[in-house]
């Protein structure tokens, strides 16, 4: 356990280039939840110092491709605000963080982690680590291209006998990047085994811009101890924010020495509801169905029965259906509460 005067030695914001982050704990990307709507709900909930857009293939992205999806549409609430690329080719990805920051990114990442086989296949994502002069190339051709300061979020390596976070952190930095994030498992892992933050604190040692950690963080006081114990500038959290959106909240609760709210039955279910309200009123029903049923598998992660709710949303066939059977699980439980 940290004490009160540890927590308050942590560090609670650093820079991207210019832009100050605080507080220091921020969102991870996640392609199919961090959407506009769970960005600004996350937001609303307080202690998230920036979020970021899901990750979004560049070859997708021209001034008139933009009406036909939606990835990097975002509320001026939201800002500063990281819109995620990825990419393989430096010329067309230079051309996409121009648009990128047109559409007023306050910051372009350009995503060097992904592990799944189809973003990998086209040589995306964790793939550059195989090739780190193209890597240099692609982020020295962004840099080049647009104002705004560009990061760098990466794995660990391909797989354990290519471990080459420090030579990727130290290839970014040279190439102008302005801050790294850093998952440290291997593309091989996916998400197996567990994320070695020992990695972390190697490559903030290695390099002068901010390192950032991401990986397993699931607690609001583990999030402040890997902090501590990493040395790194910040804490991003994926899947505790869809399992606990209050995470964010929490961490700052902890640091003004309060104790952090726990939500009860009727919290959980106001949060959903108010999620899914959201999602039915900006896009089309299907869409929505979808964002539940996608949310809802991390969300029920510790709560009693959980593979009952999980499956009845999934097997829900509209969102009115899953929003039945979501209040039909949390009901017996507010009731006993109140009791
Ligand atoms: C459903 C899902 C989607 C993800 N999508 C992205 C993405 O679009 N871009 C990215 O850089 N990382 C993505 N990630 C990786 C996360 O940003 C994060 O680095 C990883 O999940 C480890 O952190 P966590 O244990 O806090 O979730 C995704 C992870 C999950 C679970």
């Amino acid at each position: 356990m940290l004490t009160q005067s540890e927590i308050d030695r942590l560090p609670t914001e650093y820079h991207v280039a210019h832009i100050r982050i605080a507080p220091n704990i921020i969102l991870a990307p996640m392609a199919g939840v961090t959407d506009s709507i769970f960005r600004r709900i996350i937001l609303r909930l307080g202690g998230c110092g920036l979020v970021s857009t899901e990750m979004t293939n560049a070859a997708s992205v021209s001034p008139k491709a933009l009406k036909r999806h939606h990835l990097l549409d975002y509320l001026p609430e939201e800002r500063p605000l990281t819109m995620q690329l990825s990419g393989n080719e430096p010329d067309l990805v230079a051309a996409a963080a121009r648009t990128v920051e047109q559409l007023g990114a306050d910051i372009l990442d350009i995503n060097c982690g992904c592990p799944s086989p189809k973003v990998t296949g086209g040589g995306h994502g964790a793939s550059l680590l195989r090739d780190l002069p193209k890597m240099a190339r692609l982020l020295k051709a962004v840099r080049a291209a647009v104002q705004i300061p560009v990061t760098l979020k990466f794995r660990a390596g391909w797989d354990e006998a290519s471990l080459n976070f420090l030579d990727t952190a130290r290839v970014a930095e040279d190439a102008g990047v302005a801050a790294l994030a850093l998952h440290p498992r291997t593309r091989e892992q996916g998400y197996k085994g567990s994320a070695d933050w020992s990695r972390v604190a190697a490559v903030k040692a290695a390099v002068r811009i901010p390192v950032i950690g991401s990986g397993d963080v699931t607690d609001a006081h583990d999030a402040l101890l890997r902090l501590r114990d990493s040395g790194a500038d910040g804490v991003m959290i994926g899947r505790g924010a869809m399992e606990n959106p209050w995470i964010f909240m929490q961490i700052a609760q902890l640091r003004r020495g309060e104790v952090p709210f726990q939500p009860g039955p009727a919290d959980k279910l106001e949060f959903l509801l108010a999620y899914m309200d959201l999602c039915e009123a900006e896009m089309p029903e299907r869409l929505a169905l979808n964002k539940i049923k996608q949310l809802i598998g991390q969300f029920v992660v510790g709560l009693p029965n959980a593979s009952h709710l999980r499956v009845a949303v999934h097997q829900s066939g509209s969102p009115a259906q899953a929003r039945e059977r979501i209040e039909a699980y949390f009901t017996p439980f507010i009731e006993a509460a109140i009791a």
